[in-house]
Order: C-alpha cells, then structure tokens, then sequence
C-alpha cells in the first residue's frame, strides 16, 4: 500500500515531515554532495544575524555518551551576504524541499532588520525565528524564549514586516510553555520549533577544563529526546498552531514519538552530523509505519498521543496497575 507523507501547514504542502535542523546543514550547499536535499521534507538555514559573526573559539562541538555539545556561537557571513550568495544557490537548486531561514539577534530591531534584508528575496518559504539560542544571549537579559513578552517584542516587530510564515524556536528549559506560547502567538506567529539545546557543560578531567573553547554549550542528540517530546506534548495543550519537533531525532521510531506528541514535522540535528543519510531512513521507517497500521497518511497519526491519554483503559488487574505506575 503507498502511504502518503506529505504534511499541509504554514501556507505551503511538505513533500514529508523531515526536515534538517539550524545549524546542521549550513545554506544546503555545505551538505549537497551528501544529501539529496530535493528528497527532504524541507531544511532550516544557519541562523542569520544582522552582522557577519565568526562565531565561538574551537573546540566548537564535543561528544559524550550520550549527546554532543556545541557552543559554534551563530557564526554566519550576516543578512546582507546570506541574501547575494546564499539564498540564489537555493532558489536554482531547492525544487520540492521547503526551506526556512533562521534569525537571530541581540535586540527586537537585530531581527527586524534582518526580515528586512531578506523578506523579498527568492529561494524559501518562511522564516524560523530562532529566540533560544543557549550560546548567545539576548542583550542584557535571558534568552528571548524565556522572557515571554521580550519574545512578542521580536515577533511583532518581524510580523508587521512580513507575509512570511514565521515559526518561532523555543527553548527546552522552561517550566511552563503557555506564557511564551500564548504571547507569540498574540504577537503573529505562525508555528513553534521545539526545542532548541538545553545549557550543558563537559569537562575534560584530565585538564580540568572545558571541553568546548567557549566554556558551556547547547546539549543535544539522543540525551534530549525525551526533553523535545516532552515539550511538543506540553505545546500542543496550549496551542492549535503546527508544531515542529526537534531534538534527538535519529531514527524513525523517534520521530514517530515527536509526530504522536503532536508534531507535524520533525527537524534531524545531530543525527546528520553523524549520518548525513539518516533523514531519507527515517523517512522510510515511517512509511513502513504506517502500512503497519493500515493507515494512508501521516496526519493521521500526528498528535494521536493526546486522543489515547484523555480515554484511559481502566486497569485489568492490579498487576496491570502496578506496572502503567512503575513506568509512570
Ligand atoms: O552556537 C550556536 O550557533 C547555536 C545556535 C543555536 O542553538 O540556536
């Protein structure tokens, strides 16, 4: 039975639900000797800052049992070279892929300008708003993603710019995503990323020192798997707008477990690094997935997580009790 894959959201329809992470595949070109970019669900660029960064002293990335770090601190050649060198490459060869264009900056109007330079360009879809990176913080305060109305600041400011879809990249470590959730959608957003690297630190025991040139990082990779479900679960409670889940996706088994959370599409980070051919395996998993199921489209799985919970089965037994309360 052929099963479709493609998934309706944010004005435009993704060929399928996997997509590469910020930061994982440059501008396309870094990876398109090893991915076939065109078989994707769609990539999300490097971030773009106003200015050219050359970003964080190396050690940039460094790996541990379970997950890597990174600190590459946003390095990127800044909007106006992004638009002359970059989105062309895109524009000629990204046919069916949907491509968003990360932002970032230090202040609400860093992110304006960058709209700004970019908007009318041609060569992508929308614009992934990247309010969390752990490595770079906002100007005299926390991370945009956990000062809910700093983050509306931002979003308003790009959404009176642009028609653009705009996905707004949130941060793993909050308690609660419905203030920031509820404000940037108020503000014009149009979907949410969840979630960026969590704050993680490796040492080198043997010098004593960090293992990354800028000291502490963002964590991702299988560690924070269970973080990034966790999170499109909460969002989908405080929202209808499509999630995008991202973090610890490797296999197709994991991004099953961001699409049952709630998630339309998935985004793959450190597994490409580490496999650049990761994304077209997941995206044959899921098609054995669903056959599996008897089931012709992914959407019909997406948030289905939520339907099982609100209906329990009553216990058979108080052995079957005892066990759904040991594996919580
Ligand atoms: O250091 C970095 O460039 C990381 C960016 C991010 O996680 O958003």
């Amino acid at each position: 039975m052929s099963v479709d894959l493609t998934q309706d959201l944010l004005g435009t329809t993704f060929q399928n639900p996997v997509l590469l992470a910020a930061g994982t595949c440059g501008f396309g070109e870094e990876v398109s000797e090893v991915v076939e970019l065109d078989e994707l669900g769609g990539l999300v660029t490097k971030s773009v800052t106003l200015k050219p960064r050359a970003g964080n002293p190396a050690p940039r990335v460094a790996e541990f049992r379970a997950g890597m770090v990174n600190s590459v601190g946003l390095a990127n050649p800044g909007a106006e070279a992004v638009r002359r060198d970059r989105l062309p490459w895109l524009r000629d060869r990204i046919r069916r892929a949907r491509v968003l264009v990360s932002v970032a900056g230090h202040t609400p109007d860093e992110f304006v300008q960058v709209v700004r330079i970019l908007d009318d360009a041609e060569g992508f879809h929308g614009f992934e708003i990247n309010l969390s990176c752990p490595n770079d913080t906002r100007r005299g305060g926390l991370p945009f993603a956990l000062d809910p109305e700093a983050a509306a600041r931002v979003m308003e400011g790009v959404r009176m710019l642009t028609q653009r879809p705009l996905v707004a990249k949130l941060a793993p470590n909050t308690p609660d995503f419905g203030p920031v959730i509820r404000a940037l959608e108020g503000a014009g957003a149009d979907g949410f990323t969840l979630v960026n690297t969590l704050p993680g630190l490796v040492l080198d025991p043997e010098t004593g020192l960090p293992a990354l040139g800028a000291g502490a990082g963002g964590m991702s990779g299988p560690a924070i798997r269970a973080v990034g479900v966790h999170a499109v679960w909460s969002a989908a409670g405080h929202t209808r707008l499509p999630l995008l889940g991202v973090g610890g996706v490797a296999r197709g088994e994991d991004a099953a477990q961001y699409l049952l959370a709630g998630a339309s599409l998935v985004q793959m980070g450190s597994a490409s690094f580490w496999d650049p051919r990761s994304a077209g395996r997941v995206k044959k998993w899921l098609e054995g997935y669903l056959s599996r199921r008897d089931l012709d489209r992914i959407s019909q799985i997406v948030g289905t997580a939520h339907l099982q919970r609100r209906s329990p089965q009553p216990p058979e037994s108080a052995d079957a009790e005892d066990e759904r309360v040991t594996h919580g």
